[in-house]
């Protein structure tokens, strides 16, 4: 009887893996804009990895805001400190502004579940953001062009008033409810799934990590979909078992 119920269960799960196979992989990245290894991780690591064919199977969120803390003052506005001083909360308002601003210009694509468009110009600004005599340049025009975002004084105009407080607040609140205070930066976080050590490993062979999740079978992570393989292998197994 036992082996009976196990070879159903295993039946259904091998279906849900299967049915599972098609879905994209969520990815989180709680990171900062003036972070040196949140602008390495992006730059080297996310960014490029997102310009080949494993981008179709990615459900990324992008969440500037890290370490900082809020407050909200008497008359409604927000106070922000942040990780790396009060340049670093301008840069994240400025990234948590593109955040909403570009997909009203240039909306995702119906097979993308993250704008590439978006993603391009924040690279962009983690890039090319440099120190300048009175504290930081943020690029946003430059990186406009780049990326070829055709509202970028929206962003601009967004960042310099209240609606980007509240937008980088809003993200203040998804960090803190993932983790308060965050302990890492950045944090990668794969499948709405906290691993510590596979977080540092993203960090640096962030490929390699999120090839574990896709199955679908692609040159890009070497793979002939081993989820499934592997979930073939447990109902034959299971199945031979229940002949005894
Ligand atoms: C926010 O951070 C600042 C500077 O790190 C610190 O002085 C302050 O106590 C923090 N506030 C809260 C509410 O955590
Ligand atoms: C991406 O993830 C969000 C939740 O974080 C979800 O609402 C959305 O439907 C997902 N999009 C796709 C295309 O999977
Ligand atoms: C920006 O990108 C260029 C070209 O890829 C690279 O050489 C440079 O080191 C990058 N700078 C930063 C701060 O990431
Ligand atoms: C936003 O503020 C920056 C710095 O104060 C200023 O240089 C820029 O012109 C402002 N942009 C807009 C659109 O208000
Ligand atoms: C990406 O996918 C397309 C088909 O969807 C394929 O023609 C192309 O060779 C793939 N590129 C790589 C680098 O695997
Ligand atoms: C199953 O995995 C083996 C080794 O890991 C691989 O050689 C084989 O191609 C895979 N088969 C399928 C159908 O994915």
């Amino acid at each position: 009887m036992l082996p009976n119920i196990l070879f159903v269960v295993t039946i259904l799960l091998s279906f849900f893996c299967v049915t599972n196979a098609s879905e994209k992989v969520p990815v989180t990245v709680y990171y900062e804009s003036l972070c040196p290894d949140s602008r390495k991780f992006i730059t080297t690591q996310l960014y490029p990895v997102l310009q080949t064919n494993v981008s179709k199977w990615v459900n990324l969120t992008l969440v500037p805001y890290g370490k900082s803390n809020h407050t909200q003052e008497a008359d409604n506005e927000w106070k922000f400190f942040c990780h790396h001083g009060p340049f670093e909360c301008h840069g994240n308002k400025i990234q948590a502004c593109a955040l909403h601003e570009i997909e009203n210009s240039v909306p995702t694509p119906s097979n993308y579940a993250f704008n590439p468009v978006t993603l391009a110009f924040i690279n962009c600004l983690m890039n090319k953001t440099s120190k300048s005599v009175d504290g930081y340049d943020f690029p946003i025009g430059e990186c406009a062009e780049i990326a070829n975002v055709p509202n970028y004084v929206s962003i601009e105009n967004c960042a310099n008033h209240t609606v980007g407080s509240t937008y980088l607040a809003a993200l203040g609140e998804e960090t803190q409810q993932f983790q308060k205070p965050l302990k890492s930066v950045p944090t990668i976080v794969f499948n709405n799934r906290y691993d510590k050590q596979e977080s540092t490993d993203a960090g640096n062979f962030f490929n390699q990590i999120l090839c574990k999740y896709i199955t679908q079978p692609l040159e890009e992570c070497h793979n002939q979909g081993l989820t499934l393989n592997a979930s073939l292998l447990l109902l034959t197994l299971i199945f031979v078992h229940s002949l005894f």
